[in-house]
């Protein structure tokens, strides 16, 4: 019997202290260091360790781990399928749709909570995929493995997730530019290790959809997938982008969003790591693990830092995925990929004007302009749920944190961030979570319940996870108050019934 904890990886977490020193602050051909800078330079430290409040790293406690009896893909398939006709007339193509765990550890938040993300995922997948009749498309759950996490990994294989096992695609002492050999560590969310994520370009289905295990699928994405496997034009023109008038690529290979949120005024934005669509492609991968190995990277504040030094840098994760894959694609794949609307996909409720924090001073004078650089964008803060593809619970803080408390009501560093998010904007989306789960728990109730014998107490586990009377209009049962000691797991987190969950699917 061994318990082990595990971490998933999302976009935030805590970061490890920045300290801003000359030597950092120099980089390229920027030379001047104006007080200001320096200034603005800390403000942006404190504001990516602020937004850092909603950590993805938890831990959760795993049943008796029955390593073997489900298998893990081999290390050496990794041929992508072509297909080579439309959907709708012959068998549903598969999309993958996965999540990468990279740690197991001992990190404080929810441990039954991290496990429920990964259900409620696969089950938003499952109710817009053909198997609920809302799409076309197939699914498989994938999880891609570090190596070092295999041990902590048997409950999301229990669960219905296969997985891809890998050691970290770089090694690090290979990294020819010492400023990110040294300090890639450090890089949110989880240094070098971080990179196996981009297993993903080798997983064998025709599209991979790679996100982080804070998010749900809300509305079918076939007008995506139809664009990007058939080059369908009538989907095309319905596909929500951040830039409509930009050509679609001839053959598309990617679609993601921006992280403008974050953006700086005049700087380079970077890719938002939640969410990624990728035609599995090894060359991809062998290119992105050779830019890891010998780009530069100049460290700093300055405009010119970062990847190449081209200006991907200071931002969160700049040295890993975040700031990797925005130079990867804009560099070496112009004209490749395509920008999703950020409000319609990887919907995050955060404010995408300059108004208010993260990097930006109120005095600046694109105040109250678009962080996208454009002259019009949508409000990401109030778009409305039947616009919405998915949902990534960032800013509005993870569902199974149970936080139905703003700053101005309850001054807590895990409350809501209510200057880049609205309150009632973030409880609709924590609802959409908690309805997901519901929805899993009746299909639960259902299925154990035929089984007179054991029927009574199986259910009542579950019903026990739905006693909760905190805010049930947002969190229907599943919180007992404010805060991640109130949530009641699914189930109560039973490994015989979670067992089950995947005759839901069959
Ligand atoms: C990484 O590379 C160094 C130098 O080439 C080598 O000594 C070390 O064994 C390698 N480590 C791994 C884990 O492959
Ligand atoms: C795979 O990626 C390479 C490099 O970007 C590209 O040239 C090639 O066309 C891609 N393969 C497919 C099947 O799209």
């Amino acid at each position: 019997m061994a318990l082990a904890s595990t971490r998933i990886t999302a976009r935030r977490g805590v970061p490890s202290p920045r300290r801003i020193t000359l030597g950092t602050i120099l980089c390229g051909t920027f030379l001047v260091l104006a007080p200001g800078l320096i200034a603005f330079a800390i403000v942006l430290t404190r504001n990516a360790a602020d937004t850092m409040s909603d950590s993805m790293t938890g831990q959760w406690t795993a049943w008796t781990p029955s390593l073997g009896t489900t298998p893990v893909v081999d290390a050496t398939a990794t041929t992508a399928t072509t297909p080579t006709h439309a959907p709708r007339t012959h068998q549903p193509v598969t999309i993958a749709y996965a999540i990468s765990l990279i740690k197991c550890g001992d990190f404080q938040s929810s441990t039954e909570g991290m496990m429920d993300a990964a259900i409620v995922l696969q089950h938003s997948v499952h109710q817009t995929s053909v198997r609920a009749g809302k799409s076309a498309y197939d699914y498989k759950m994938y999880a891609i493995v570090h190596r070092d996490a295999l041990h902590c990994s048997q409950p999301l294989a229990d669960v219905g997730y296969e997985r891809v096992v890998r050691d970290t695609p770089v090694n690090v002492s290979d990294i020819r530019d010492s400023a990110l050999r040294k300090g890639v560590h450090r890089a949110w969310c989880c240094g070098a290790d971080e990179f196996v994520k981009l297993y993903a370009y080798t997983i064998p289905e025709a599209l991979v959809v790679h996100v982080d295990v804070d998010f749900v699928m809300v509305q079918p994405m076939d007008d995506l997938f139809d664009a990007m496997l058939y080059g369908d034009s009538a989907a095309v023109q319905r596909i929500p982008r951040e830039r409509p008038n930009d050509p679609w690529p001839t053959n598309p290979q990617a679609a993601m969003t921006r992280d403008w949120g974050q953006v700086m005024p005049g700087r380079k934005p970077g890719y938002q790591a939640g969410f990624l669509v990728v035609k599995p492609n090894q060359t991809v991968f062998e290119e992105i693990v050779n830019v890891i190995l010998n780009d530069d990277y100049n460290p700093g504040y300055g405009r010119d830092c970062g990847w190449g030094s081209k200006g991907y840098g200071v931002f969160v994760g700049a040295m890993a995925m975040q700031g990797l894959l925005a130079y990867y694609y804009d560099i070496y794949q112009p004209n490749t990929w395509v920008e999703l609307n950020q409000c319609r996909f990887n919907h995050m409720g955060m404010d995408v004007l300059y108004r208010s924090q993260p990097n930006f001073q109120a005095r600046h004078a694109k105040r109250g302009m678009c962080r996208n650089d454009l002259d019009y964008c949508e409000d990401c803060q109030t778009t409305a749920m039947e616009n919405i593809y998915n949902i990534h619970y960032t800013q509005c803080r993870k569902p199974w944190n149970c936080i139905g408390e703003g700053l101005s009501t309850n001054p807590d560093k895990s409350s809501i961030p209510e200057d880049s998010v609205i309150l009632s904007h973030c409880m609709e989306l924590q609802s959409v979570w908690h309805g997901h789960r519901r929805d899993l728990e009746r299909a639960l109730a259902a299925r154990v319940g035929t089984e007179d014998n054991k029927r009574q107490k199986e259910t009542a586990s579950i019903v026990a996870g739905q006693a909760g009377d905190y805010k049930k209009e947002v969190f229907q049962g599943h919180c007992r108050g404010n805060g991640q000691t109130n949530y009641l797991a699914l189930a109560g987190g039973q490994q015989q019934l979670l067992l089950r969950i995947p005759e839901l699917y069959q």
